[in-house]
């Protein structure tokens, strides 16, 4: 039996990621990060959308048949053509998955699908059975799920579990959603749906409104047991919830959330650069988790906590996260202790007297220059030892 405090993480970095602007890899690069994301533990990746290219296409195959330890999943609208070209592309996978998706709100309905409830159902569920006909394991998402009247969403769920869906995964596709709202929907899917028990709730949500991980999180805390997610968060328009931020907020705060992930935590920083080298998409200095400011301290009263003990001013160790070390950046902000401190790591011993005297230049430096490197003390070093 599944462990039930166990999150799935269903990685779409190489669908809705590539979907970024200014995003796309060739095969070579998809079948690389795919290999990275099962080495990383990932439970589902989502290798593409095999309609929507040949590219993407082809891409789906070479992960499905190459990439093994992890099911691989492929993106479906609901109609035929889409589920058996997504079926031809994943047909060799160890574990395949088919993912078909349907929008359900009322704007979509009504301004992109121009059709009504009964037939949203109807042709939800024909998909789903059809996809079935191919493989066990199928996911239904109801695209806009967040902003669909709740009675409908619970109907159309309904629907889909009994006609074979085994995830039924819940977008925020706009990124609309507020926790505590996003939340309640979940909680009215698992007191509404008589058979919801039979598939696992997922999670995906955008980033619009900077709540994508925030919205994961509470969802999960009211029963969800799969989310969807990136690597550094790169997605549609403002991305998706980044797979780095929701793993260490789960595994830090296991002590909250008591839920646990396959994530071998200690590949994190790796993957990240390589996505963020792979697509060209920059990793923002202050990105939790990744960005390099992320195990960096620069201000005096910081450092020298973390010179006393680390645990005062740092909730993970960079090591967790494949991080090599913390960063105790050499700034204007910087104090004595932690300038002692790498002078001596540099291989210097300076008495009381020459510390001070070098501690007055490299302030000045510290004020022209954003941050002060090994290479610019050892200068001053040098430049004093002989006068002292
Ligand atoms: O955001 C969205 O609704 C999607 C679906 C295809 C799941 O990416
Ligand atoms: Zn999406």
């Amino acid at each position: 039996m599944a462990d039930a405090n166990r999150i799935r993480i269903f990685d779409t970095t190489l669908r809705d990621g590539e979907q970024s602007p200014g995003a796309s890899m060739n095969i070579v690069e998809k079948v690389e990060v795919a290999r990275a994301l099962a080495a990383l533990g990932v439970d589902i990746i989502e290798a593409g959308f095999p309609i929507a290219s040949q590219g993407d296409f082809e891409a789906v195959r070479a992960i499905a048949a190459e990439v093994a330890g992890t099911t691989v999943c492929g993106l479906a609208r609901c109609n035929d053509r889409d589920i058996d070209r997504a079926w031809e592309a994943l047909q060799y996978a160890q574990s395949p998955r088919i993912h078909v998706f349907l929008a359900t709100s009322a704007i979509h309905r009504e301004h992109k699908l121009k059709m009504t409830r009964e037939q949203v159902v109807e042709r939800a569920v024909a998909s789903v059975r059809r996809a079935k006909g191919y493989c066990a394991d199928i996911e239904f998402s109801p695209e806009d799920a967040a902003r669909t009247e709740v009675d409908f969403l619970c109907e159309v769920v309904e629907a889909a579990i009994a006609a074979g869906a085994t995830t039924v995964n819940i977008p925020d596709t706009v990124g609309y959603a507020t926790p505590t709202q996003y939340a309640a929907v979940i909680t009215a899917l698992r007191e509404r749906v008589p058979n919801i028990g039979q598939a696992v709730i997922s999670v995906h949500c955008h980033n619009d409104l900077g709540l994508a991980v925030a919205n994961s999180l509470a969802a999960c805390e009211v029963g969800a047991r799969q989310v969807e997610c990136t690597i550094n968060g790169i997605g549609e328009r403002a991305g998706n919830a980044a797979l780095e931020e929701i793993v260490m907020a789960l595994k830090t705060r296991a002590d909250y959330y008591g839920l646990t992930t396959n994530i071998k935590t200690e590949r994190l920083y790796p993957v990240s650069r390589m996505v963020s080298t792979i697509t060209g998409l920059t990793v923002q200095r202050n990105k939790a988790i990744v960005g390099r400011n992320a195990f960096a301290h620069e201000a005096g009263i910081h450092q020298d906590g973390m010179l006393k003990e680390r645990s005062t001013y740092e909730i993970m160790r960079p090591e967790e996260v494949g991080v090599p070390k913390t960063d105790l950046v050499l700034g204007k902000h910087s104090g004595r202790h932690a300038l002692r401190d790498r002078v001596t790591e540099l291989g210097y011993h300076l008495n009381d007297a020459q510390l001070e005297i070098l501690f007055d230049d490299f302030k000045t430096l510290a004020d022209k220059k954003k941050e002060v490197y090994d290479e610019d003390l050892v200068v001053l070093i040098e430049k004093h030892i002989q006068d002292v």
